[in-house]
């Protein structure tokens, strides 16, 4: 499945190449939020723009996606903007989980959407870290076996504090921190 999702993903890719490092759209508001130090992750990052964002920021990320394509988009993008150092990309098959690693100050997840990795994710954080996630959604949108239903973040990620969160026009996402304590 997750194979055929490699090749499907590395032919949308190919003949690409990555655009500037960025938070995705939804979150910009919401980019001091965002830690200056510790370790992020980022599922599904395609050609890690957010990733490099973050790594500019001053934080180490690991970045997965199961295109190869895609990570190596991503590699290429953290060595141009001097980054390489704070960055590991690899080719990852989340449909095998979440990888191991490190309490997490950060987990970005943008417009990749598993809900049996959603308790590994909430696991994953570090204390006082930070969750941005955003799913296709059925709010808004025609119903669809890859789209999230109504409430579908908040109930997942419920033990976590919301900073903000919207859903509608077919989009879900989620700003959330874990409790210190
Ligand atoms: C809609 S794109 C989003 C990419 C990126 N997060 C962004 O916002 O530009 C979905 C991404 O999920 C990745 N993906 C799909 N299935 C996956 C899997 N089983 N494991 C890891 N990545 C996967 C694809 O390769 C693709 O990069």
């Amino acid at each position: 499945m997750a194979e055929a999702d490699g090749v499907r993903w590395d032919g949308k890719y190919s003949g690409r190449t990555a655009g500037p490092p960025c938070l995705p759209e939804v979150f910009v508001p919401y980019s001091d939020e965002f830690p200056i130090a510790g370790h992020a992750v980022e599922l599904a990052c395609g050609f890690g723009q957010a990733s490099v964002w973050l790594a500019e920021r001053g934080l180490t990320v690991e970045g997965v996606d199961v295109s190869a394509v895609a990570i190596e988009q991503a590699q290429g993008l953290a060595a141009r903007h001097g980054v390489s150092n704070r960055c590991a990309f690899s080719v990852t098959d989340l449909d095998d989980g979440l990888p191991p690693g490190p309490p997490a100050a950060v987990i970005l997840c943008h417009r990749f959407r598993d809900p049996t990795l959603y308790p590994a994710i909430g696991d994953r954080l570090a204390a006082g870290g930070l969750l941005a996630i955003s799913v296709l959604s059925e709010v808004g949108a025609e119903r669809g076996p890859f789209r999230a239903r109504r409430g579908e973040l908040r109930d997942a990620f419920a033990g976590l504090r919301s900073l903000a969160a919207g859903e509608g026009d077919g989009q879900a996402w989620l700003l959330a921190r874990r409790p210190r304590s």
